[in-house]
């Protein structure tokens, strides 16, 4: 899609469709408020109103509702881009213009945002799609009160939209294509941004005693990876770094503890933590944060095999703490502790924040609109939380209580790995709490919101969302510059 910033009163090229963004209530005048009252348009938030051929220019004038004007914000302005592109995407028109009366470069560039993100689509495995169901603009123009400004403004954002739809690429991916070293491999490629990206294989994991984690590979004839990232961006290059952890489950059949076969396919998403954390170093270095960044991935895939891991068995962690296998299907912990242990081993960061598509109790918790939060430190949950209702991307925090490892103790290893069935996302939770060594932390179980059915946020198209990219991103560029 491409982007331009023009003036409101900037002539329209042919084939436009004009997407007028309206308040609640606002008055139209003529033909317009004619066809605002044979309809319900009201300007609410969400609402659009087609006009075919309007009086005045443009092939096509969509109503697009904001709301409020007392609430329109950078977040509804993104919301209203978005509407205005997802009403007209698939008219046949090629050229989008948002109208945006007196926008300042904040609103047009969120507006503009909120386009960017709406028109992702993962398509390169349809060969016989119809003309007619294929999105046909290809570039929007967004009006500002001052254009030059806005697109002064924009490269950060254009920046984020890119780190956020390489993620949802990611995770799109089926498990066939995207094994392990594929991942890494992927990752190997922002190099090209000026990312530092490390691989170790299975003989180097063992080595430091991963035990934990190579466990969780060992039935996958696809080798198991952890992939280092590095970005150097702080003023001062010896700055304590910021670390993120991602799960990056390939494919999580449950191993020996199979899952039903319904709805298994969508286990594919269960790398979403490490495609988070990859899109994240993405924006950072395609904005070129003033921040030494960590983003650390643990990559496997799940399987059963002769060769795989046994509910009983015990496996020793990196931390040297053993692990009582119970359940197979509980491997995402049993990755991220090796990764987290491994990340505060390494580099003494100022934090840790893990992201985990890691329990199913977190949709029972939460439904699918709000991702699990749990932190043994307030200050950083509260910047999390900040960022989150900044970025429109929902978090809610959950407690950590001490009592529940009572929960996680084992017979006849340190821990074990499943904690039974109630609060089995905080158990999840107080589990990787033992590998964080005390360092601030915080982890995200985003097994709700990585991928979305029957999306009705206009930003989120059906699939794989990105989540946990721009709310880390907002955290990062709020918190921790300089
Ligand atoms: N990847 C799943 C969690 C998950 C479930 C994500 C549904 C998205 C949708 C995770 O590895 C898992 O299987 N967790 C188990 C843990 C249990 C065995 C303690 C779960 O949630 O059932
Ligand atoms: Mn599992
Ligand atoms: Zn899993």
């Amino acid at each position: 899609m491409e982007i331009e910033f023009v003036a409101a009163d900037a002539p329209l090229a042919p084939r436009t469709a004009v997407a007028r963004v309206v308040f609640e209530g606002q008055a139209q005048e003529g033909a317009l408020a004619r066809a605002v009252a044979a309809s319900r348009f009201t300007g609410a938030k969400g609402q659009t109103l087609d006009v075919l051929a309007p009086e005045g220019g443009g092939d096509r004038l969509v109503l697009v509702g904001a709301g409020k004007s007392e609430a329109f914000d950078a977040l509804a302005a993104e919301h209203a881009g978005a509407s205005a592109y997802n009403a007209v995407k698939l008219s046949g028109l090629e050229t989008l213009r948002v109208e945006l009366p007196g926008a300042s470069p904040e609103i047009a560039t969120r507006a503009a945002l909120g386009v960017r993100l709406a028109c992702y689509r993962f398509d390169k495995y349809r060969t016989k799609e119809a003309a007619e169901k294929k999105p046909s603009v290809v570039k929007t123009q967004v009006t500002a009160a001052d254009a030059d400004a806005a697109l002064a403004a924009f490269p950060p954002l254009a920046a984020l939209a890119d780190a956020v739809s390489f993620t949802r690429d990611l995770v799109s991916e089926p498990a066939n294509i995207l094994y392990p070293a594929e991942f890494a491999r992927r990752v190997k490629e922002l190099e090209r941004l000026g990312l530092e990206i490390e691989v170790l294989g299975e003989p180097e994991m063992a080595a430091l005693g991963m035990g934990s984690l190579l466990g969780v590979g060992q039935g996958s004839i696809r080798e198991s990876q952890l992939v280092v990232m590095r970005w150097n961006g702080a003023s001062d290059p010896n700055a304590q770094p910021v670390a993120f952890v991602g799960k990056g489950v390939c494919f999580d059949t449950g191993g020996i503890s199979i899952k039903p076969a319904d709805g298994m396919e969508d286990m594919k998403w269960d790398m979403g933590g490490a495609g988070a954390v990859t899109g994240l170093m993405h924006v950072l270095a395609g904005r070129k944060a003033k921040v030494n960044a960590i983003g650390i991935l643990g990559l496997v895939e799940n399987m059963p095999d002769g060769n795989a891991q046994r509910p009983g068995d015990v496996v020793t962690s990196m931390s040297g703490q053993t692990i009582e296998v119970i359940n197979t299907d509980a491997e995402g912990r049993l990755v991220l502790a090796d990764a987290l242990w491994y990340c505060q081993d390494r580099f003494k960061p100022r934090f840790m924040v893990d992201l985990a598509t890691l329990t199913g109790a977190i949709i029972i918790s939460l439904g699918n609109d709000y991702a699990g939060c749990f932190s043994n430190n307030d200050e950083l949950a509260n910047n999390l939380l900040d960022a989150s209702g900044k970025e429109g991307e929902p978090l809610w925090r959950l407690p950590l209580p001490e009592a529940y490892n009572k929960q996680i103790e084992s017979p006849i290893a340190d821990l074990k790995n499943t904690g039974g069935r109630p609060a089995g996302s905080i158990t999840a939770a107080l589990f990787l709490q033992k590998f964080v060594n005390g360092l601030p932390w915080a982890h995200l179980d985003i097994a709700s919101t990585a991928w979305k059915k029957g999306s009705t946020v206009p930003t989120l198209p059906e699939g794989a969302t990105g989540y946990g990219v721009r709310l880390l991103n907002r955290m990062v560029q709020d918190r921790y510059e300089g």
